[in-house]
């Protein structure tokens, strides 16, 4: 059931479910379907990210054990069939949702400084990874593109997760003007060696050493070889259209590649949405 619904940015909105078995159990980088109960269209659920998960229907803040919780907030962009219907539902209204699915950010190292790249609505799949990873002692920094101002929500969520938040704008109306990329060369140029280095000077060891991204796929190719070219790993999640979200219609493969030089289909839902970049083929 429903218990809040608001909006947070340009036609951006926050949605809290009640839904104990998602909210005590879902980990960084999982994500669930979801349907507008006892409606036929759309008939397919959506998959939605777990935004964050909280034992009270009011609390503003994660509290307590993950195992107390009961809650679940998803962060959307209303765009399409089922976003536009949901963005009118209210408080006491039914959903249907199962999850939590998929496999997470579970093989991202714990690195030192971990670097968090989101553009788009990419922010909903890195929340709790940085806030898990600053609270265990890691650096977390996390640089978030979009086309205007008006597109960022919520942004202190990120930085009450503890993180170092930066932001960029295709029309400069906030923070740097420019793609996240160019947020990443400036934060993090490249001066001849094959890591990243901090622009300010400081040590070698601020630098970041792996890298987490979500958004559009030419965003997520750009970030692969950004980090590539510096020698960080980096995980990617994938955003593709599912059916079924269980493994069973095969409509979210993506083209995987493996050791041995070959490629071969993998489900997004089951094998992902979480993948290494360097695995993806992104043609
Ligand atoms: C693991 C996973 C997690 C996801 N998490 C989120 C999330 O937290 N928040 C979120 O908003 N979305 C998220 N998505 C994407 C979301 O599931 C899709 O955008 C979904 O299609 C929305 O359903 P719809 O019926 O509103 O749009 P549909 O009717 O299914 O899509 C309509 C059209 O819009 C296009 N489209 C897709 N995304 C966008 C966009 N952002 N802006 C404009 N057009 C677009 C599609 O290509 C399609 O052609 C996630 C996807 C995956 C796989
Ligand atoms: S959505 Fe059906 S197999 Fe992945």
């Amino acid at each position: 059931m429903i218990v809040s619904h608001r909006q947070t940015a340009a036609n951006t909105y926050r949605l809290r479910v009640e839904c104990p078995d998602i909210a005590a159990a879902a980990v960084a980088g999982q994500f669930a379907m979801l349907r507008i109960a006892d409606r036929i269209d759309p008939l397919l659920g959506r998959p939605l990210a777990v935004y964050d998960t909280y034992r009270g229907a009011d609390d503003d803040v994660p509290r307590g054990e993950r195992s107390e919780r009961r809650f679940a907030d998803f962060v959307y962009v209303a765009h399409g069939r089922f976003t536009t219907a949901l963005k009118d539902l209210g408080p006491g209204e039914r959903m249907t949702l199962w999850g939590p699915l998929g496999n997470g950010y579970s093989d991202v190292p714990s690195s030192g400084h971990l670097l968090l790249v989101a553009g788009g609505i990419g922010q909903t799949a890195l929340l709790t990874l940085g806030r898990d990873r600053a609270a265990a002692g890691e650096k977390v920094t996390f640089c978030w593109g979009a086309s205007r101002g008006a597109a960022f929500g919520d942004v202190d969520d990120f930085r009450r997760a503890g993180l170092d938040v930066h932001l960029a704008t295709l029309d400069g109306s906030t923070g740097k003007q420019g793609t996240v990329i160019d947020l990443l060369d400036d934060l993090f140029p490249r001066e001849g060696g094959d890591k990243a280095t901090p622009r300010s000077g400081a040590a070698e060891t601020n630098a970041p050493r792996h890298v987490a991204c979500c958004g559009p796929d030419g965003m997520m190719a750009a970030v692969s070889r950004w980090s590539e070219g510096r020698g960080l790993g980096c995980h990617v999640s994938l955003e593709a259209p599912m059916a079924c979200g269980i493994g069973i219609c095969f409509t979210c493969v993506a083209r995987v590649k493996d050791a041995e030089g070959g490629w071969d289909y993998k489900r997004t839902c089951i094998e992902g949405p979480v993948f290494a970049a360097t695995s993806i083929d992104w043609s």
